[in-house]
């Protein structure tokens, strides 16, 4: 114990308490001597070969967006104490869009306070002694990353990650001009405008094990260029490249231009086709969606619905970036290749004739 002290000591100057930060020249020594010898018992642990531990239960949550999630995180002592020790926990957020670890929560005791974006609708839950699981509700579709709980008992400090994912699908989108018009704001901006958000790295590479390929590159939300490729061929990099997700790296985010992974999420809500009494041009598409009660579907809708919902329909529709698509999950004869699928007829001009796909949110 002695030497554990001495120890202590000479690091004294720079002797950082979780917690708080004590820097040398405002305290004194002697101050840190009398702390750590004295009635505090939250400050013995350290001396009395008791561990502190942190368990995530799982690396990973997946949730849908609006959803209330649980992320689970558990601590317990190793021996086990006997009577319960007030800890520091502290949940931090690493997004996955890129940028640095935030504070979500902070909890004291009994007390707790959640910060920028998730306040009030971040709490711990404590159900039961060494339970610090974060309880987040109404999810957004930007909440996914990296979160990391940390228990802070006197000199312990030990944390856990855990990782929250929305279910979701990616799909490749293009601008109306054609392949590799987007700039990486221009690609942020087409994927929002269709009820989605910049695929991240992970959606992607999860899209990629779920079959997805596609041979066009396109930006990621963390400034990259990359394609998945499930089945090589020549055009694609040549047969002798293994399948994966290849990347072209970062590029620069206005001079260089592709097209864009968007992502997703499922969503609350009802897509249909809508057969008007004859085919529609693009403003009569969005006129009788509206006297339905609706409106003209986004392609990020079109493709929750096909991918959460079964829709399938064999007949192509106005969307309402002025593409023309129809959803496929059963491959049948007639309605586009062997894999189910959203078909695209791209662009068409806007005095063409079509169904439409309205989209009708919950609440209406
Ligand atoms: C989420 O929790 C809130 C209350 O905390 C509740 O009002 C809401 O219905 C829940 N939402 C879902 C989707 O379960
Ligand atoms: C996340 O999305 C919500 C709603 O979709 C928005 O209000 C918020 O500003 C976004 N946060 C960030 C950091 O982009
Ligand atoms: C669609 O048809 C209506 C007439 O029914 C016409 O007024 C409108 O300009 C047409 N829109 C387009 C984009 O061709």
């Amino acid at each position: 114990m002695i030497s554990c002290l001495q120890t202590l000591l000479l690091m004294g100057a720079q002797l950082v308490l979780p917690g708080r930060v004590l820097t040398a020249p405002t305290i004194p020594v002697n101050f840190l001597y009398h702390d750590f010898l004295s009635g505090n018992a939250n400050k013995e642990i350290h001396f009395s070969g008791v561990k502190l531990r942190v368990d995530p239960a799982q690396a990973t949550v997946f949730a849908v967006r609006g959803d209330n999630v649980t992320l689970p995180c558990r601590f317990l002592y190793e021996p086990e104490l006997s009577s319960p020790r007030e800890v520091r926990i502290k949940w931090s957020w690493l997004p996955a869009a890129g940028g640095h670890e935030t504070d979500v929560l902070v909890a004291i005791g009994s007390r707790s306070r959640s910060f920028g974006d998730f306040r009030g609708r971040a709490q711990l839950s404590r159900d039961f002694p060494g339970d610090a699981a974060l309880l987040m509700t109404r999810l957004q579709s930007n909440d996914t990353g990296r979160y990391r709980c940390e228990v802070v008992d006197g000199l312990e400090d030990k944390s856990a990650s855990i990782d929250l994912e929305l279910r979701g699908v990616v799909f490749p989108y293009q601008h109306p001009r054609g392949r590799y018009h987007l700039s990486f704001p221009g690609a942020q901006q087409v994927c929002e405008e269709q009820d989605s958000s910049q695929a991240t790295f992970t959606q992607l590479l999860q899209s990629w094990k779920e079959g997805l390929n596609w041979c066009n590159a396109g930006w990621l939300a963390d400034g990259t260029v990359q394609y998945p490729i499930t089945r090589p061929r020549v055009p694609c990099g040549g047969h002798d490249l293994a399948p994966g997700v290849r990347s072209y790296g970062k590029r620069h985010l206005n001079l260089h231009r592709y097209d864009v992974f968007c992502f997703s999420s499922s969503l609350r809500g009802r897509v249909y086709y809508l057969q008007p009494s004859r085919k529609v041009n693009l403003t009569e598409a969005q006129q009788a969606c509206q006297e339905n009660g609706a409106e003209i579907a986004k392609v990020g809708q079109l493709y929750a619905a096909w991918k959460f919902s079964g829709l399938d329909h064999c007949e192509a529709g106005w969307l309402a970036d002025g593409s023309v698509r129809y959803p496929i999950t059963r491959p049948r004869r007639n309605c586009g290749p062997s894999e189910p699928g959203v078909r695209s007829f791209g662009f068409p001009p806007p005095q063409d004739k079509h169904g439409v796909y309205c989209y009708k949110s919950e609440d209406e």
